[in-house]
């Protein structure tokens, strides 16, 4: 949560900054600011409530300069979204700036202990508490290092923190503990950023920062210590693979669209993961007397569906937990396999979850798409999902490469313990490889359709989003795409929850969608039907997304979507498609912020 942004040149970073900023904002946007060093001798800080382009317009930010100076998007956790709550902060004697993502859990009393000693706080941010710190010891030590460390040893919870100080005005000094924070490094200008998309458009070498680090970082030279020793520690300089072109919207008008549409590219990107490492997953999910699967939101939905064709492929039973209960719920062991889900790999709930594990002496692993982020250093084996970056704050493309991916593994553990021939592993296989182009189809030929329904039906004020057996995951997950971006009331419910309560809600103002099976799959798919018939003998609205080619049933549907027959493997990646245009276009008929949709952060660092 959050984006912080630092950079250090000879010359003018100023612009270097903006965009760094620009390109961070999907991480959190309640409001933005910015330091730059002026001269030696003053810190000027900007900063107000607003998207990073509106700030930088009302606070005329581009017409002050600097070469030293950081930049923050808040999403705020501690004190309303306001100026004053607004990062930077600075100490009392304006010495320091303090930019801060993560939370300082202590803050409140080491609030009390600076204001007993003097110190005027102007927010109420956790944060705040930093700059009145570094001043406060480099008082006491007159070293802006020592003053850091002195600080960091101060502070419970977690923290990337990045500042700039008038006693030091080349250099830029940050830490991180939980929260993430790399390095930007180029010959001319160094940078500091909470991900690669601070700095990707200068250079492709970072150094990943781990916990309880901090650097001293210049223009031409940058150190990394520990914060425990104070030790120089050697770190590797990452060569990012992601290019700027692949985050930019290239002619769509939202990133969620475009991320949508680049849905066929990275099912072949997850289908080309290497097979050794998935061997390598197989054989713990294989041999490990329980397996466990982790995620939250929608990789909790991720991992559910996953539950699901674990089940029906491999015959494993694989539990899927959702990361923020999994401390409470699941008894782990030296004999556990944890398998976590994680688009940034950042999220604070799945990383607490994975230690958790680890702590029990579980074996770990995880799915990411983030290289370098903290998952993917924190467990013992990795798959890199190989989606590129997924900027828009709803997750699209990545979590389906990860329904890819899962389901593979699952066809791998079937023919591993006997419950699938050869033969039908390469016919799914070969489903899997064809998903792309049956995408394609619906892409260009169903959106148009989409589009109008979502149009007619955009004032539709609860959705009901019904599903049976592996079709329910799917209705979660999509139940949870209308609500993030359109801010529609949904929810996803299996079918045969229905008549067990549900029912009773159905009237002119809840609408259902209901995801029907392939026929292939008869028992299912006739229960389907009849919970349809159960809402439609309320007189509810029901649209029904169906193979079936025979055209519409007057009867059953009030509104229905037909698609080509797929085989069944791939049907529910089919009707997450459509879920995801029905919410994107609802979203837009409704004039939401799409890419940036109230309340939420691309990756919630924050517990
Ligand atoms: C996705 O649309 C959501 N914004 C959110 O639920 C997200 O999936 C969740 O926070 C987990 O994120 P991760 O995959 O980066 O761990
Ligand atoms: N806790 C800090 C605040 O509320 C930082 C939040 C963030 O990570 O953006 O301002």
């Amino acid at each position: 949560m959050c984006g912080i942004t630092g950079a250090v040149g000879l010359k003018d970073i100023s612009n270097q900054l903006f965009e760094g900023i620009r390109n961070l904002e999907y991480r959190g946007y309640d409001s933005c600011g910015v330091a730059l060093m002026s001269g030696k001798r003053a810190i000027v800080v900007k900063k107000n409530v607003g998207y990073v382009d509106d700030v930088y317009k009302k606070e005329n930010v581009l017409q002050h300069q600097g070469h030293t100076g950081i930049a923050h998007t808040r999403w705020a956790t501690h004190g309303q979204v306001t100026k004053n709550n607004t990062h930077p902060f600075s100490s009392c004697d304006k010495k320091f700036a303090v930019v801060h993502n993560g939370i300082i859990s202590n803050y409140q009393a080491l609030r009390k202990q600076l204001k007993a000693e003097g110190h005027k706080f102007i927010s109420d941010t956790d944060t705040e508490v930093v700059p009145h710190l570094l001043e406060k010891f480099y008082q006491e030590t007159g070293s802006v290092e020592a003053a850091f460390v002195n600080t960091l040893r101060q502070l419970e919870g977690s923290y990337a923190i990045a500042f700039i100080s008038i006693h030091q005005p080349d250099q830029i000094f940050c830490a991180r503990r939980e929260s993430p924070l790399l390095l930007g490094i180029d010959d001319e200008v160094k940078y500091v950023g909470s991900d690669f998309n601070a700095f990707i458009d200068h250079t492709k070498n970072a150094v990943i920062m781990d916990d309880d680090e901090y650097a001293i970082v210049s223009r031409d030279a940058y150190v990394v210590k520990s914060t425990v020793t104070q030790e120089v520690v050697a770190k590797p300089v990452t060569r990012i693979e992601w290019d700027s072109e692949t985050t930019r919207k290239g002619g769509y008008p939202h990133y969620m669209l475009k991320e949508i549409y680049e849905q066929p590219q990275t099912i072949n990107n997850a289908l080309d993961v290497d097979e050794k490492k998935m061997d390598e997953f197989v054989d713990l999910l294989d041999k490990k007397a329980t397996a466990q699967l982790v995620g939250v939101g929608t990789t909790f939905y991720v991992t559910m569906y996953a539950n699901y064709i674990f089940s029906q492929i491999s015959g494993k039973y694989i539990p899927a937990i959702s990361s923020d209960e999994f401390v409470s719920l699941s008894p782990v062991d030296g004999d556990s396999f944890v398998l976590a889900i994680s688009q940034s790999g950042e999220t604070y709930d799945t990383i607490s979850a994975l230690k958790h594990a680890k702590a029990q002496g579980a074996a770990t692993g995880a799915i990411v798409n983030v290289m370098g982020s903290t998952i993917s250093r924190l467990v013992d084996k990795t798959i890199l999902q190989g989606s590129g970056p997924e900027i828009c704050v709803i997750s699209t493309k990545a979590a389906l490469a990860q329904m890819v991916i899962l389901t593979h593994m699952a066809l791998k553990l079937g023919l591993r313990r006997k419950r699938i021939t050869q033969r039908q592993y390469k016919a799914s296989l070969k489903s899997l490889h064809d998903l792309p182009e049956v995408i394609n189809g619906i892409l260009n030929e169903r959106s148009g359709f989409i589009h109008r329904i979502a149009h007619q039906h955009r004032n539709v004020k609860n959705w009901l989003y019904l599903g049976r057996g592996i079709y329910y995951p799917i209705a979660l997950e999509s139940a949870l795409k209308m609500k993030e971006v359109a801010y529609v009331h949904a929810e996803g419910m299996p079918c045969g929850f229905l008549k067990h309560g549900t029912l009773a809600m159905i009237d002119d103002d809840v609408y259902s969608i209901v995801f029907i099976p392939p026929k292939s799959d008869k028992a299912m798919y006739q229960a389907t039907l009849a919970s349809v018939a159960e809402i439609r003998a309320r007189s509810g609205f029901v649209l029904g997304i169906h193979f079936d080619e025979r055209g519409k049933d007057k009867e059953l549907f009030s509104e229905e979507l037909i698609i080509p027959q797929v085989p069944d493997i791939v049907a529910p990646f089919i009707h997450l498609v459509i879920s995801q245009l029905l919410a994107y276009f609802t979203a837009t008929s409704l004039k939401r912020n799409v890419d940036k949709p109230r309340s939420l952060a691309k990756s919630v660092t924050v517990g």
